[in-house]
């Protein structure tokens, strides 16, 4: 008979070798070799933690790149809610879209990014594409696959931050355009014209249509011109990005103006556009990336050559929020609502920006905000350094990324009395 003792001391062992075996067993595992990803590695994240921390009760979060009301809250658009209840209704199957998705709704996104007269439109290849980000994605592949020149893309510096790493991992070569004065708190139009005439032939650039995230600063129509005959001379070619159409301005035609005028001007560029940011589309990922080619042969082979692209990558994409987007632009009177709700996010972000200087004025700041309306869209560069960004979080618990970039959507007509303090005392 074994005494209590020994069957503890036995159990005792086999728990160790037990708990030995199982380390081993981990230390073999099929990942061990993966390293940790750095810990914030989405600064967004990162704010948005120290924002959930923070118990004072009149945080700030201007860190996320979503709308708000002017209570602070999320904002389904009304014509979205009555575009979804028709879809609801309408009690339509679940059954698969095509490669490139619901055709009423790239249809309809062609009309809207290019003018319902365009000459790009039939001679348009366009994918319904998970939002923006897979638009750009799709055509980070297609270049890789198929363009002539060097597989190389020019993305303005600075550029949304998740630019680089979808053109890197889509296999391309990433550089940077001048782009950003941080002594002007403005465009470097020198700069950007500059590092354009001195690309090597046929480069790919990377151009924020409208609303430039995260400077806020766009180039303005006579610049546009001069852009469109740099790029021309160089023979490059142009890659768009308009995650914002009608959120810059509140006018979706002036908006796509860099996009239209490229194609009248001769270029044949490619697109990826968004619903998130204009329609609030957010999480349901409605986004469409284009290629205008040359003619309706060329367009037969590109179209072809995105659905091969398309398939092994997620077959098709999904429906739902495609189908609120298409009922909205294809609807006479709700098209004309949504119009009209588009512009009154952007007129809340115009008179937020306005406000915000005011109270800056009005504090007695000597320094010169007329940056802060200048800029458009959902972002304002503050030109605050990191540092100042730093005592903003931490003293006044107002959260924003380093870079001084502030989200102008989560400012309200409640917070921008305090902001401005706290702006006001970071940089007096
Ligand atoms: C410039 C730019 N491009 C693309 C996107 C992609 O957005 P989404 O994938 O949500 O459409 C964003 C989002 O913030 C953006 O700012």
């Amino acid at each position: 008979m074994l005494s209590s003792v020994r069957i503890a001391s036995r159990q005792a062992v086999s728990r160790s070798i037990a708990a030995r075996n199982a380390v081993a067993l981990r230390q073999a595992s099929t990942w061990a070799n993966v390293p940790q990803g750095p810990p914030k590695q989405d600064a967004i994240l990162g704010i948005t933690e120290a924002f959930k921390a923070d118990s004072f009760k009149e945080k700030i979060n201007l860190g996320v790149g979503a709308y708000r009301d002017d209570q602070g809250k999320p904002y389904v658009l009304p014509s979205v809610r009555t575009a979804e209840d028709k879809v609801v209704s309408a009690h339509l199957n679940k059954e698969y879209a095509g490669i490139t998705g619901v055709p009423e709704f790239t249809k309809a996104a062609a009309v809207l990014a290019y003018g319902a007269g365009s000459s790009a439109l039939d001679r348009l290849v366009i994918t319904q594409s998970i939002s923006g980000t897979g638009a750009l994605r799709i055509g980070g592949a297609f270049l890789e696959r198929f363009y002539p020149g060097a597989k190389k893309i020019y993305i303005p510096n600075p550029s949304w931050a998740n630019h680089g790493a979808v053109f890197k991992d889509a296999g391309l070569a990433v550089e940077k355009y001048r782009y950003y004065n941080k002594d002007t708190i403005g465009l470097d139009f020198e700069g950007m014209v500059a590092d354009i005439k001195a690309a090597p032939k046929n480069s790919i650039f990377l151009l924020h249509a409208c609303a430039h995230n995260p400077t806020g600063i766009d180039p303005t129509v006579e610049q546009w011109k001069e852009i469109s005959d740099v790029v021309k001379a160089g023979e490059h070619y142009a890659f768009f990005d308009m995650a914002y159409q009608g959120f810059a301005s509140g006018d979706t035609d002036k908006d796509a103006f860099p996009v239209r005028m490229f194609v009248e001007q001769g270029h044949n560029p490619c697109l990826a556009q968004s619903f998130a940011k204009n329609m609030g589309l957010y999480g349901e990922r409605a986004g469409a990336f284009s290629i205008v080619c040359a003619d309706a042969e060329e367009k037969k082979r590109v179209d072809s050559q995105v659905k091969i692209l398309v398939r092994p990558l997620y077959s098709n994409p999904p429906v739902h929020g495609a189908r609120i987007a298409a009922e909205i632009l294809n609807d006479k009177a709700l098209n004309k609502q949504w119009l009209g709700e588009v512009k009154g996010m952007a007129d809340r972000i115009i008179t937020m920006r306005a406000l915000l200087k005011k109270e800056l004025e009005g504090l007695g700041s000597k320094h010169d905000w007329s940056h802060i309306t200048n800029q458009i869209g959902m972002f304002a560069y503050t030109g605050l350094t990191p540092a100042q960004m730093d005592k903003l979080a931490t003293e006044h618990s107002v959260y924003a990324t380093k870079d001084g970039r502030i989200s102008v959507a989560g400012i309200t007509s409640g917070n921008v009395k305090r902001l401005a303090a706290a702006i006001h005392a970071v940089k007096p």
